[in-house]
Order: C-alpha cells, then sequence, then structure tokens
C-alpha cells in the first residue's frame, strides 16, 4: 500500500502564520506539523509515501523531510499542486505515483493520538472500494459528517449546517486505484474545489463504502486557530502516534 499526505492549500484559516510559510510546517507542540502525518503512515506499515503540496514554501518540505530515511520510509516523492483546485485536486497528482496499488491518504494537518493500523490491516482484506476513519467530536458541523442508518454510511454532507451525527470524516482516507478515475470524473462544488466528500459519496453510493471509529485522539490542526491550539496541547498532554 503506497501512502499519499496532501500538504497543499492556502491555509489561510490560520493567517497571519501561514502568510510566510506552509501551514503543514507550523510547529505543533515540538515538531512541524508534517512530522505527524508522516508518523502515522510509518506506524501504519506503509513505506512508501509521496507528499503533495504547493505555492511559494514547496521547496521547503524536501529540506525537511529530504529522502525520507529519517521517518523509516524506503522512499518518498513529492509533488506540485499548481493552484488550489480541493483535496481531490491535489489526489489527482498521487496517479502515477500510486499505479494498480492501493493507498492511505492523510490531510497534512490531521494528528492522531494512536494509530490507523487496524483499518489498515482491515481494508487489506476489504474487496474493493474505499474505507474511512469517523470520530466523534463536538462540532460536527465543521467537518465532513456522515449519515449512519442501521450502521452503514448512507451519505456524507461537507460542513452541514445541522449534522446528522455526532462524526466527524476525519481526513484519513484508504482507496483501491479506482478513486483516480472517480476524481477524474468530479465537478468543481460552488466554492471552486474538487471536494473529497464527492469522492466519498460515490463510494458510498456504490456500496463500496466501509468505515471505522478511530481510537483515540483526533484533531485537523488547521480547522481554526483555537483547533491549532487544541492540537498541541493534546500532543504536549496525551503525545501522538502513540503505538499501544
Ligand atoms: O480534517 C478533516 C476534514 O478535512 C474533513 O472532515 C472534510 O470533509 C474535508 O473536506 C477537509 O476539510 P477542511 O476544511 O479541513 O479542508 P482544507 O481545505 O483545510 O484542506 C485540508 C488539507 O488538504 C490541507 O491541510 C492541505 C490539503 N489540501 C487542501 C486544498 C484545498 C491540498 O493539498 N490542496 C488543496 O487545494
Amino acid at each position: 500500500m503506497k501512502g499519499v499526505i496532501l500538504a497543499g492549500g492556502l491555509g489561510t484559516r490560520l493567517h497571519p502564520l501561514t502568510r510566510i510559510t506552509n501551514k503543514h510546517l507550523l510547529p505543533v507542540y515540538d515538531k512541524p506539523m508534517i512530522y505527524y502525518p508522516l508518523q502515522t503512515l510509518v506506524n501504519a506499515g506503509i513505506r512508501d509515501v509521496m507528499i503533495v503540496t504547493g505555492g511559494q514554501y514547496a521547496g521547503e518540505f524536501l529540506r525537511l523531510v529530504r529522502d525520507g530515511r529519517e521517518f523509516g520510509l524506503r522512499a518518498v516523492e513529492y509533488a506540485y499542486q499548481e493552484g488550489e483546485g480541493g483535496i481531490a485536486d491535489a489526489l489527482r497528482l498521487a496517479e502515477r505515483f500510486v499505479g494498480r496499488d492501493r493507498l492511505a491518504v492523510v490531510l497534512g494537518d490531521n494528528i492522531v493520538g494512536g494509530t490507523i493500523r487496524a483499518s489498515v490491516e482491515a481494508f487489506q482484506t476489504q474487496r474493493r472500494g474505499a474505507r474511512i476513519l469517523l470520530k466523534a467530536v463536538d462540532d460536527p458541523q465543521h467537518y465532513g459528517c456522515p449519515d449512519i442508518r442501521k450502521g452503514k454510511i448512507t451519505a456524507i454532507q461537507e460542513k452541514p449546517k445541522k449534522p446528522r451525527s455526532p462524526y466527524a470524516v476525519t481526513g484519513i482516507y484508504l482507496y483501491d486505484s479506482s478513486v483516480f478515475s472517480v476524481v477524474r470524473h468530479l465537478r468543481p462544488s460552488a466554492r471552486g474545489e474538487l471536494e473529497i466528500t464527492d469522492v466519498n459519496n460515490h463510494y458510498v453510493r456504490k456500496g463500496w463504502m466501509a468505515y471505522d471509529v478511530l481510537d483515540g485522539w483526533w484533531g485537523d490542526a488547521g480547522e481554526s486557530i483555537e483547533a491549532y491550539l487544541r492540537v498541541q496541547r493534546m500532543v504536549a498532554e496525551y503525545g501522538a502516534n502513540k503505538v499501544a
């Protein structure tokens, strides 16, 4: 399985911090933000990773992560996203790297207290499609939010005014290589982006979407400046990427 970290975008919700660097290079407690999703993939047994980023600070990722060996990676590749066309637009750039393999996608601002290994292993035996990780949160309206009926996801809404469940769809997604053809057929949303929620709803409609509820704490450090602070407190107090 290949790993893909999406670390493009403008990070405007963390302005002015992100005026002078890429969001995923900002410190989260004692490490740059990107270290955490890298460790999440390594702890799940993934050794080949692509980092997708863009903008004027893209070169800094190379200076920081280099050949990835320090993290236990076999190889790290980089892709440059022109513009900020959305999460699914960034994912498109990993097609050649992934080939016919399966992939674990982690958004560069998503940090976990534990590991995603059990989900990655479960996905390896899943026949086809996609698998997402959910986490119960106090503010599901700020995230992708699933509607769950009789234990099955029936739809995902992106930042709904009236959430239909207490769960956030975390930025950790497992796909087979069919995802690249799904992305090719997407249309931009009202905000002009190719939305990962539209990708996930494709698999929901087909009946090929599975999910797990993530163990341990989870945070989206880019959601707001408050969330950025909250995540740093969690890392300082409880630690991140802990292997049981
Ligand atoms: O964190 C989980 C949430 O992430 C999900 O619940 C939502 O369904 C999903 O849409 C996403 O929401 P955000 O509002 O947090 O997405 P954001 O625009 O902040 O992008 C998240 C990451 O994706 C960001 O850290 C870098 C990457 N990205 C984003 C854009 C727009 C790119 O690589 N390229 C892009 O063009």
